[in-house]
């Protein structure tokens, strides 16, 4: 029996994470808590949520008073902490909400564990879920692993990389047992029509221009999110207290050649001619300090815990662009904020 807290359980990754806990562990209560921003929705979870170990309380994680409430009253003994702003172009914008979120949002959960739980700090864990962009960039050749020293150069990882410091500081000062996993690109269903993946295949099935930053010369290396959340459930439940996990696909691509694959997806899935829709591609000014290459040595997670990615990219790119072309809907509501405006009333 476990009372966890996943925050930021209806943005993309949480939800499948969510998702993932509340059906393989029926003896676990799952607390979501969400404050619904413009990226989260409970859409993403409506199969799960009649579920009696399944509860969402919608909240800010920067709510000190109420996060300490939430504890007391659901008696956590476990947090997987995944809401954060999490998009590079609009940190570049909007550097204070990324700060605010993303560093004072995890130090209020981290002060809030560490209140309920100091007395008794045996079978708890704070899970803090984070991103490889910490490290900064690679060059052509070389990978990160755990023992890469942090990088930063956007705000939004300048905000991730100072929540992992003070994760570890509560390790270090307060003995709090926590865990931290830095992960690579995710796709899949449930994205935001922001980033690159659903971005895209939107655009090509709409006729619309693909806006290649610089010369897409950029390499990410791409993981389906049901294997990260795979990889979380793995490292939550084996993983060394104080350590650091690197989660990765092993599967880097050049932007402009994942692009390509997915015209060539889309346009087969639509029955368009092969290449037709390669003129949509329009080379526009790069993102201010975009980092050049990510690549994960994952081989820890692999050797000590036994995780590695299941899905092959070929596939997992077909299922994901198949399920934006199914729904429509979905990507319609959440571009115009109809689903927001729908929860928000419901939880005011
Ligand atoms: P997302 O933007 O899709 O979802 C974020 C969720 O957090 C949303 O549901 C949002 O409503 C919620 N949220 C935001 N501010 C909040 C607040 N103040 N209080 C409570 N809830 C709040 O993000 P994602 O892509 O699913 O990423 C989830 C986590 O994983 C983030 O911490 C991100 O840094 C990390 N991560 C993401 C990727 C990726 O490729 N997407 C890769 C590695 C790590
Ligand atoms: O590496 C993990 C990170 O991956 C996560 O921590 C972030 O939350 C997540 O958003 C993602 O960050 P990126 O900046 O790599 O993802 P994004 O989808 O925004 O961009 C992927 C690549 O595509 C990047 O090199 C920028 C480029 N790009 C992106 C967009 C949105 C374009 O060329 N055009 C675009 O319109």
């Amino acid at each position: 029996m476990r009372n966890i807290l996943i925050t930021g359980g209806a943005g993309f990754i949480g939800s499948h994470v969510a998702r993932l806990f509340v059906n393989k562990y029926p003896d676990y209560n799952i607390v979501n808590l969400d404050l619904l921003t413009y990226a989260g929705n409970l859409e993403n979870l409506k199969d799960i949520e009649q579920k009696s170990n399944y509860t969402f309380v919608k909240a800010d994680i920067c709510d000190y008073q109420v996060v300490t409430t939430i504890f007391s009253e659901y008696n956590i003994d476990s947090v997987i902490h995944l809401a954060a702003e999490s998009h590079v172009d609009r940190s570049i914008k909007d550097p204070f909400s990324f700060a605010r979120t993303n560093v004072m949002g995890t130090l209020s959960l981290l002060q809030a564990a560490q209140n309920h739980w100091k007395s008794d700090l045996k079978n708890k864990l704070f899970y803090h879920v984070s991103t490889d962009e910490v490290y900064g960039s690679l060059g052509k050749d070389g990978y990160f692993t755990e023992r890469t020293s942090y990088d930063p150069h956007s705000p939004y990882s300048a905000s991730k990389a100072s929540s992992d410091h003070f994760v570890r500081a509560f390790f270090d000062t307060y003995k709090l047992p926590v865990v931290i996993s830095n992960c690579s690109n995710n796709y899949g269903a449930y994205q935001f029509p922001e980033k690159l993946i659903p971005l895209f295949i939107n655009n090509i099935k709409n006729n619309k221009p693909l806006p290649v930053y610089g010369k897409g010369e950029n390499i990410r290396d791409w993981l389906y999110v049901e294997d990260h959340a795979k990889a979380i459930d793995i490292v939550f439940h084996k993983g060394t207290v104080g350590d650091t996990y690197n989660i990765g696909g092993f599967n880097e691509w050049k932007n402009i050649d994942l692009i390509k694959i997915l015209i060539k997806t889309v346009d087969q899935l639509l029955g368009r001619k092969e290449g037709a829709s390669e003129k949509l591609i329009t080379y526009v000014k790069d993102r201010a300090g975009h980092d050049f290459r990510y690549a994960i040595d994952a081989s820890k997670l692999k050797n000590e815990l036994g995780w590695q990615p299941s899905l092959q990219f070929e596939e997992g790119i077909e299922k994901t662009v198949q399920w934006y072309l199914d729904n429509e809907e979905w990507v319609k509501n959440v571009t115009s904020g109809e689903y927001q405006k729908y929860y928000q009333q419901m939880y005011e």
